[in-house]
């Protein structure tokens, strides 16, 4: 049986430096009784080996990545306005893993997965080349010390393995409310060759983007807030370009119609 997570990351197979702070937090009666009753059903191992997505999801469909879900309130809705992809969520904080599922669960959702565990080790060692639709990362830790700059998820080293994971016309859709992240995210896509910004600079805000918690904490503090949408170059299916136009226009989520 695929044992219940515990908030721990995985220990890494060399040193390295953490885009997350590895924490407790509390766990609710609730939250632990949909880790006992759910995992099952929802949860997935991070391993070494290569992921077998059609075994994982039983079907083949377009895939997303959700990396550092938080409490999984976009999660769960993005999954289900998206009932043709398939999701999966990864992040390391066991109270959110426990808020994930009781909400995949209410909403009977079937296209969600959820590993809980370092989402780089996910992306390089699970995931193939050209295997991805899309990457969200929605609010990732802003560590805004000059000195904790090195621990952002989204460099130059990101960017590049996100390069390689996104099937050609694949997406990587960034948000955040700190301006000098923001900067330097349109930084890293305009720098790396595998990506184009699709709106040259700041996305409009999406209309379909589900407001998380730590866009709420952000809006609370009088913080703008910043999409960062990026593209792999290449081909579109013919048939999906008008959807892709709407999608463009922000009249639909990335994965709908
Ligand atoms: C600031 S919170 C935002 C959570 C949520 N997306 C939201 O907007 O409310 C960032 C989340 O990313 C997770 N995270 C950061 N780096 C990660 C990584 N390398 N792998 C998995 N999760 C990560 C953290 O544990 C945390 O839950």
């Amino acid at each position: 049986m695929t044992p219940i997570p515990t908030g721990q990351a995985p220990g890494p197979t060399e040193p390295r430096i953490l885009t997350f702070r590895p924490r407790r937090g509390r766990v609710t009666p609730r939250q632990q009784r949909a880790l006992d009753l759910l995992w099952s059903s929802y949860g997935a191992e991070v391993t070494a080996g290569a992921l077998d997505v059609e075994a994982l999801y039983r079907r083949r469909a377009p895939l997303v990545l959700e990396i550092g879900f938080g409490m999984g309130e976009a999660t769960a809705a993005l999954a289900q306005a998206e009932p043709e992809r398939d999701l999966l969520a990864v992040d390391v904080h066991t109270p959110g893993v426990g808020s994930l599922l009781h909400q995949l669960s209410d909403r009977a959702l079937t296209n969600v997965r959820v590993m809980v565990g370092d989402a780089l080790d996910v992306l390089h060692d699970m995931l193939p080349p050209a295997s991805l639709d899309e990457i969200r990362v929605f609010f990732p830790d802003p560590w805004p010390k000059a000195r904790h700059h090195k621990r952002r998820l989204v460099g130059p080293a990101f960017a590049a393995l996100v390069g390689s994971r996104l099937r050609p016309g694949g997406r990587l859709h960034c948000a955040t409310d700190w301006a000098h992240y923001a900067r330097q995210m349109l930084e890293v896509v305009a720098a790396e060759p595998t990506l184009v910004n699709t709106h040259g600079g700041f996305a409009p805000r999406p209309a379909w983007r589900p407001v998380t918690r730590f866009e709420q904490r952000g809006l609370a503090r009088g913080h703008e807030v910043f999409d960062v949408i990026a593209r792999r170059p290449g081909a579109h299916p013919a048939s999906a370009a008008r959807t892709a136009a709407r999608r463009e226009l922000g009249e639909l989520p990335y994965g709908s119609g």
